[in-house]
Parts: structure tokens; C-alpha cells; sequence
């Protein structure tokens, strides 16, 4: 059977500088999308690559006392290297500096200069190099007299140029924007679009005289294509335009063309019009997303907040900067980057939900079963609950991934994953391992375990393709070329399987006084977890207390109902406790170490008679008893089983 072919692009980066990491997570996402389909059975054709004409660069390449091509050489290789480190799954790349692209470029200005759709003339209009972007008197003057996007000073360009009648479009474009409600998401940016169509719209200048880094004009050398009809025309060259037909009739129309939200004008309006020109089928999607912001403030050179990818990966792995960049932030919306939330993520989903999944049932295997996963049949024992929620699961994750709602996707998954921790809680499998009577019911926990651990590998690839694999080597099983949805389901992990287990899969990351982090990884962290030099290390520290003084504590056991973060706190989650027939608010310090998916059904217990104090405006009455490992992190003293409200003396 042929699989469905799926057609996604990410915009081709401007080699005028290394990439930033607001570029990576355009390029995670989109690797993402492309790797969910894959996992569905699709034939996915994912393309990136580097738009390497215009005028910017040329300006760049005679700053730095270089060629064109020299200047760009070395920064696309940079950006061939971000992509191999963070696990990019392009299936090809486009410099449009290749001849291949040439080819396409040419063809197409051709064809449409045949056809009657370009003239020349006299031009005078202003101009942003920066964003390689004409502006009318009249978007200038909304703007403030500077360009639209950056809000850099524009340029008088005054030359002969070749223009491009989108003018004769604008009608049948505005209809189809229209009729296609798919066409352009999110709804917002289809709104502007529509606006802007509205006002009317004007032939567009595809050719350059003043300058030659770019493609000739074939009918007429002495001119250079404009930089964005070349640039567009990378999503017909990375699929064989003219040279391997019968793939482009594969692939095209595109299914994704994912693209930040300044660049959607381009890709919705000068694209489907040259496609409308041409006779080609316009693109099913364009989505254009928000922008990653470094705390609260958008990146730029000049306000030297940069953040390199590169220097992040080293330090965090690609991972854990991927699971960050595709959990934190909603697709369609700005979000922000900071390296607390960075480490805040690492420490509570990874290291605490999924690292401990994982590294507590391959110790219980270990210890109970000499590390053999022994297969037992769903009747027998074991959890009905986490085989009917995996089928949930899977059917919610699918559902939100054809959405394109990717932080709900993990948020579905990790809900998977607090369950199975909890399974461990609930079940309690250092009991079992007391009683001889329950032997068949602890090798059916184990299994339960480590088959949740396998559909959760094959779920969390599109995200996490470094980890995947580790957690399938872990469980001791064969890592597959191609992981695959179809596969999920309960019962697939052989019965004999040996695990390996390894180390921890995120260790907890530390931010010591000097607010530099150590990475439990290291020597130095290793030690001072072994030996933790504070108080809370010994006992009896504290001054003595008579019983008296102990019973007047109302320490009572409380269900954990909802749990949401405090608003522009790291610490602070607002929990909603059910003790008894009673329900309250308790505001509590967790959020470093717990999400908001794996707090609720939790039982904990709760100095109930604590008088009531105001946090963040917030009434929270009452406090969680947690445990401190003299390293600073809080665990949860829970009381599974016990039912809500008990007294705990
Ligand atoms: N070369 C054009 C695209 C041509 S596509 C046919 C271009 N290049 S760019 O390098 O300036 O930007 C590429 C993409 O990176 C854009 O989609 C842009 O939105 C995205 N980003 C640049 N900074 C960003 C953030 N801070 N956050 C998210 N995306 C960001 O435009």
C-alpha cells in the first residue's frame, strides 16, 4: 500500500548572521510535525535551507572583506550543524545559491513574463534592506515613517525595475482567502490578511539593477530577481520542480508551510499569487506562528540578548531545549524564553516525571524480577486503568497533533505519565514484594510499567527523538528504524525482555548562590548530593517540642483536585485540596518540582489549622508537608490510599 505523502516547509533562514534560537524553534516545530507524521505512516517531505541572495548579504560579505558566497559559505554550514545537533529530520536543503534553484527560479520568471504578467519601469519607493521589503507611503506613515516589521530606517530606491501584475490577482486572492478558511492560521493572521488585501493592492518590483547578488534575469541580465520571488520558489526546487516531475506532482500542493508570523504576508499573498500565475494549486496551510521572546523583550543584537542554540545544547542536550521550546509555547502566540523556566522544565518534567518513570520501575525490575520483564496477561493482574487510558491517550494526542496543538500534545502525554507514576504510588509494589500471594500481581505492575514506558518512547519521538531511543535501549528493547503510532497499544513489550538500565535520563540541574547552574551530572554536584553539607542532613537540629505542642497541628490527609501556577512566580502553584466533605485553596512552593498535569489525585497531607495568609493576592490556607533532601528539593509527602480528610497523628 502507498503511504499518503505529507508536504511541510519551514522558512529558508537568511545566512547574514548564526542562527538564534527564536530560528530553532521554528525549525523544532516544524521537525516535529514532520516526525508525528512520519510515526502516522506518512511519506513526509520536510525542507529547510538558507536564502542566501539580496542585498543585506551582499552589504555583509563587503563589510567583512569577502565574496558573497564566501560570506555565506561558512554561516550555512553553522546552520547544517545547529540542525544535525538538534535532530532536525529535514529530508533535504536548499541554498538558493545552488544551481538546481537557478534552474527553477528562471523558469518560472519566464513563464510568467511570457504569459504578459511583467513590464518594466521607472521606479521610485522606499525600501527596508533589512527585511528586503518595499513599503507604500501609506504603511510608512501608520508605522511612523520607519519599516513596518523591524522598525529599522527605509532606503529611496530609484531604479528601472521589472514588476510583477499582482494587482490582476488581488481579487480572485481575497475570494480564496476567503473560501478557504483553512488556508491561513491562525484565525488572527488570516483577519490581517483579509484587511490587508482590502486596501487595495499594487503590482510588486521583482527586479534589482543596483546590485548583482542574486539570480539574472533571464529576458534581461543587467537585472537580478528580487530576493523574495527567488526565496519562494525554494518550496518548488526542494521537491524537484522541472527536473523530477513526477515527485513534485507527489508533494505538491504543500500541506505546511510553517512560517513566523511577520513573513506570513509574503507566503500568503506574493506566493499563492505567483502560484495563481503560474497555474499551480495553492499551498493547503500557512501557519504562522508567534515569536520567542527573551525575557519578556524581543531578541536583538543591539540589546545583547541574543541566545545562541548552540551554547544552549551544550549545556542542556538538544532534548530538553526541544521539549522546552515545543511545551512552553502555545504555537500560534509570542512566548518567552528564560533559562529558569528552561531549567524549571528540565527539573520537574523530566528529571522528576518521566527521568524517575523510568529509572524507578527499571530499579523495581531490577530488584524484584533480576532486571526480566515477565509478560502477563491483562486478566490476570495489573492495571485496566492505564491500558484504557493509553487508548485515551493516544486518541487525544492524535487529535491535538493534527491540530497542530503541540504543547497540548505533551501535555496529554505527560498526563500518561503522571498516571504511571501514580500507578506506583497506588499500587505500592514494595508491598507486594512482602507477600508471596502477590507475586503474579507484581510481575503484572512491573509489566504494566514498562509497556507504559515503551508507548511513551513511541509518543514523546516527535519531540524527543535523542531520548526515544535510550528509554527503548534502557527497557532492553530494539530501537526501530522508523517509530510508529501503530504500535502503541498495550501488550507489546516481549515477554523475557532484559533491561539495561543506564543513568538517570535527565538528572536535576542546580542553580547554586551564584546563580550559576550545576548539572547533577558533574563531580562537584555528585558529592554534594552525597554529602549535603546543611543542617537538614542530621536530625535533631531543631529545638525539642513536648507532645503537646505537636497536637496542636491539625495535619490531616487532602486530595489534590486541580493545581494551576501562579502567574509571573517560578514557585508558586495555586492548588485546589478536597479534605473531607471540605474543599480550600492552598497557594504552595512546588512549582519548581511539580506540573500542573501530575499534582492532581494526588493525597497529601496538609497543616489544616494554619492560619490563613495572603500570597500574590491569593488566600491560601493551609500548607503541604513536603520533604527537603538538604539540596533544596521539595518532595511531596503523600499518603496514598488514605482517604481525604483522615487525621494523621
Ligand atoms: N529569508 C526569509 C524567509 C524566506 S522564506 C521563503 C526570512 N529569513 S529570517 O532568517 O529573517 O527569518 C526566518 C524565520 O525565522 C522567520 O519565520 C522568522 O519569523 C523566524 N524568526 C526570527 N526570529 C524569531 C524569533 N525570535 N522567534 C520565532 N521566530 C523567529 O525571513
Amino acid at each position: 500500500m502507498t503511504k499518503p505523502s505529507y508536504y511541510i516547509t519551514t522558512p529558508i533562514y537568511y545566512p547574514s548572521a548564526n542562527l538564534h534560537i527564536g530560528h530553532a524553534y521554528c525549525t523544532t516545530i516544524a521537525d516535529s510535525i514532520a516526525r508525528y507524521k512520519r510515526a502516522d505512516g506518512y511519506d513526509v517531505m520536510f525542507l529547510t535551507g538558507s536564502d542566501e541572495h539580496g542585498q543585506k548579504i551582499q552589504r555583509k560579505a563587503e563589510a567583512a572583506g569577502m565574496t558573497p558566497i564566501q560570506y555565506v559559505d561558512g554561516i550555512v554550514a553553522n546552520f547544517k550543524k545547529l540542525w544535525k545537533m538538534l535532530g532536525i529530520s529535514n529530508n533535504d536543503f536548499v541554498r538558493t545559491s545552488e544551481e538546481r534553484h537557478k534552474k527553477v527560479v528562471q523558469a518560472v520568471i519566464q513563464k510568467v513574463y511570457d504569459q504578459g504578467d511583467i513590464y518594466k519601469k521607472n521606479y521610485e519607493g522606499k525600501y527596508c534592506v533589512q527585511c528586503e521589503a518595499y513599503w507604500t507611503e501609506h504603511q510608512l506613515e501608520e508605522a511612523g515613517g520607519v519599516c513596518p516589521d523591524c522598525g529599522r530606517p527605509v532606503e529611496t530606491m530609484k531604479e528601472e525595475s521589472y514588476f510583477f501584475k499582482m494587482s490582476k490577482y488581488a481579487d480572485r486572492m481575497l475570494k480564496y482567502i476567503e473560501d478557504n478558511p483553512n488556508f491561513i492560521q491562525p484565525v488572527s493572521r488570516r483577519n490581517e490578511m483579509i484587511n490587508f488585501l482590502k486596501q487595495g493592492l499594487e503590482d510588486l518590483c521583482i527586479s534589482r539593477s543596483t546590485f548583482d547578488w542574486g539570480i539574472k534575469v533571464p529576458f534581461d541580465p543587467k537585472h537580478v530577481v528580487y530576493v523574495w520571488f527567488d526565496a519562494l520558489l525554494n518550496y518548488f526546487t526542494g521537491i524537484g520542480y522541472g527536473t523530477d516531475m513526477e515527485k513534485f506532482r507527489k508533494f505538491w500542493p504543500c500541506d505546511l508551510h510553517l512560517v513566523g508570523k511577520e513573513i506570513v504576508r509574503f507566503h500568503t499573498i506574493i506566493w499563492p499569487i505567483m502560484l495563481m500565475a503560474i497555474g499551480e494549486p495553492l499551498p493547503k496551510m500557512v501557519y504562522g506562528h508567534g515569536w520567542l521572546i527573551v525575557d519578556g523583550d524581543k531578541m536583538s543584537k543591539s540589546k545583547g540578548n541574543v541566545v545562541d542554540p548552540v551554547a544552549l545544547i551544550q549545556e542542556f542536550g538538544p532534548d530538553a531545549i526541544r521539549y522546552f521550546l515545543l511545551r512552553e509555547i502555545n504555537l500560534g502566540s509570542d512566548g518567552n524564553f528564560s533559562r529558569d523556566a528552561l531549567i524549571n522544565r528540565i527539573n520537574a518534567d523530566l528529571a522528576n516525571d518521566l527521568g524517575n518513570l523510568l529509572h524507578r520501575t527499571l530499579t523495581m525490575i531490577e530488584k524484584y524480577h533480576g532486571g526480566v520483564i515477565h509478560k502477563v496477561a491483562i486478566e490476570d493482574a495489573g492495571s485496566t486503568e492505564l491500558h484504557t487510558l493509553l487508548d485515551e491517550t493516544l486518541k487525544t494526542y492524535k487529535a491535538d497533533m493534527d491540530k497542530l496543538a503541540i504543547t497540548d500534545a505533551i501535555k496529554t502525554l505527560w498526563q500518561y505519565v503522571g498516571a504511571a507514576n501514580k500507578y506506583i504510588d497506588t499500587t505500592a509494589p514494595w508491598v507486594l514484594a512482602k507477600n508471596p500471594a502477590d507475586a503474579q500481581k507484581l510481575e503484572a505492575v512491573m509489566y504494566d510499567l514498562a509497556d507504559a514506558l515503551r508507548n511513551i518512547a513511541i509518543m514523546l519521538e516527535p519531540f524527543m527523538p535523542f531520548t526515544s531511543p535510550k528509554i527503548f535501549k534502557q527497557l532492553g528493547l530494539a530501537v526501530p528504524e522508523q517509530f510508529l503510532l501503530a504500535d502503541v497499544g498495550w501488550g507489546g513489550t516481549p515477554d523475557g525482555t532484559k533491561v539495561h538500565k543506564g543513568n538517570p535520563l535527565f538528572p536535576r540541574i542546580e542553580v547554586n548562590e551564584k546563580g550559576e547552574t550545576v548539572h547533577a551530572v558533574s563531580k562537584k554536584a555528585a558529592k554534594e548530593v552525597a554529602a549535603p553539607k546543611t543542617a537538614e542532613a542530621g536530625v535533631a537540629t531543631v529545638g525539642e517540642i513536648t507532645i503537646d505542642d505537636f497536637a496542636k497541628l491539625d495535619l490531616r490527609v487532602a486530595t489534590i483536585k486541580t493545581a494551576e501556577r501562579v502567574p509571573k512566580t517560578d514557585k508558586l502553584m495555586k492548588l485546589s485540596v478536597e479534605i473531607g466533605a471540605e474543599t480550600r485553596t492552598i497557594v504552595s512552593g512546588i512549582a519548581q518540582y511539580y506540573t500542573e498535569e501530575n499534582l492532581p489525585g494526588m493525597n497529601v497531607i496538609v497543616i489544616a489549622n494554619l492560619k490563613p495568609a495572603k500570597l500574590r493576592g491569593i488566600e491560601s490556607r493551609g500548607m503541604l508537608l513536603a520533604a527537603s533532601d538538604g539540596q533544596g528539593h521539595l518532595v511531596l509527602v503523600t499518603a496514598p490510599g488514605i482517604c481525604s480528610g483522615c487525621k494523621v497523628k
